[in-house]
């Protein structure tokens, strides 16, 4: 047997165990809206996908590659990550970073990748919170993590009081003027502090493209602390991150609390927090999105993108089957005034 020959059965076992990746060409044609985001060129899908959890090397590398593909074949092209995303930490970017080399590449230019420093990422005292020699060091970790050259988007991903602002966002400056980030963004910052950061980046003509913070209907603190309005009057864009207040906002607790679910690992939700009286009131909500034709997930989503100060949402999922609920969101983003007055009424009461 020749040595071409035992490389060409290779390479079609090979493409049998993992077929190659084409994009699907109805792409841009299946339902995603597109939003400018903030004052500048960039227009974003309204749905992005966080890589927060369940792309981790924990998790079986087919299942993120699958969720990953039915995303951009269904258009969207924001994908969200951070350096500590996994478990274990930088793992998340290692996932996309392989399936960028296996599939994703000649896509490229077709896609928003974002990623952040802030967090908990290494020992010492240079692996965390808001400081120049940290968020340098993260950011060129992540671009090898994900065989990138550049990323979109990077977000200090946290306000550090101990830092001076002025440090965090020069750094934020130079790594647009080093070529390794197109835009910049800040995530969970308060709003003086947003303020300051806006001021700044757009004096030195890098002006913040984003803001990201939690947003969902029963988490509306940056709506109330008048961060959204604020990032809209200073012309830059906002996400909403956690739209479905981890999973809480759909069926997946309705009838208690499902193996492999993010309660049931209790790690950033806590299975306490599913409490008859909140299941009580996910039951009502669940009966308004039945009346309009939608899930409870749908529903959740609309609620945050019938207002066009909200960019773009970025939602997380362990299946493919849950990305494909929660983009049907789209199909129904007008509210009547009873029907929110009536979501109001269940949520604040
Ligand atoms: N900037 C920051 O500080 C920050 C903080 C947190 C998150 N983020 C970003 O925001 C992204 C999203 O956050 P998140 O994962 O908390 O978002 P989320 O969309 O609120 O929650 C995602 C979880 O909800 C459940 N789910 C999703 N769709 C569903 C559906 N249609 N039906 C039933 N259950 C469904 C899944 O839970 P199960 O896993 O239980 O199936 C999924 O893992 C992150 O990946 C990250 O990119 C940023």
């Amino acid at each position: 047997m020749s040595y071409v020959y035992l490389c060409r059965k290779l390479t079609l076992l090979f493409d049998m165990i993992n077929p190659p990746y084409y994009a699907d060409d109805s792409r841009y044609n299946c339902g995603m809206t597109y939003e400018r985001c903030g004052r500048s060129g960039l227009l974003l899908p309204r749905i992005s996908l966080g890589l927060w959890h369940n792309f981790g090397d924990i998790n079986p590398l087919a299942t993120s590659r699958d969720m990953l593909h039915f995303a951009f074949d269904h258009g969207i092209t924001c994908f969200d990550l951070a350096n500590n995303y996994g478990p274990s930490y930088g793992s998340a970017e290692d996932t996309f970073g392989r399936v960028m080399e296996s599939s994703f590449r000649p896509y490229r230019d077709e896609m928003v990748i974002t990623t952040k420093a802030g967090h908990d990422m290494w020992p010492g005292p240079y692996g965390n919170w808001g400081s120049r020699k940290y968020l340098m060091a993260s950011l060129n970790q992540s671009l090898r993590r994900m065989h990138l050259e550049y990323v979109d988007i990077f977000y200090s991903h946290r306000f550090d009081p101990q830092t001076p602002m002025e440090e965090t966002l020069q750094a934020l400056v130079d790594m647009v003027r080093q070529g390794k980030t197109l835009y910049v963004g800040i995530s969970q910052w308060p709003y003086e502090a947003s303020q300051f950061a806006y001021d700044y980046l757009g004096a030195r003509d890098v002006p913040c493209l984003i803001y990201q913070g939690r947003y969902n209907m029963i988490d509306r603190k940056k709506a109330d602390e008048g961060i959204v309005e604020q990032a809209a009057a200073n012309g830059v864009g906002f996400t909403a991150f956690s739209p479905l207040q981890q999973g809480i906002l759909t069926d997946r607790y309705l009838n208690g609390i499902p193996d492999g679910s993010r309660a049931s690992r209790g790690r950033n939700l806590k299975p306490e927090m599913i409490t008859p009286e909140l299941v009580e009131k996910l039951e009502r909500l669940d009966a308004i999105a039945r009346r309009r034709g939608q899930t409870l997930a749908e529903m959740s989503l609309s609620w945050l993108l019938k207002d066009r100060q909200v960019t773009s949402v970025i939602v997380g999922c362990s299946s493919v089957s849950q990305l494909a609920d929660s983009l049907g969101c789209l199909n129904n983003l007008a509210f009547s005034r009873e029907e929110l007055a009536e979501i109001d009424s269940i949520l604040l009461a």
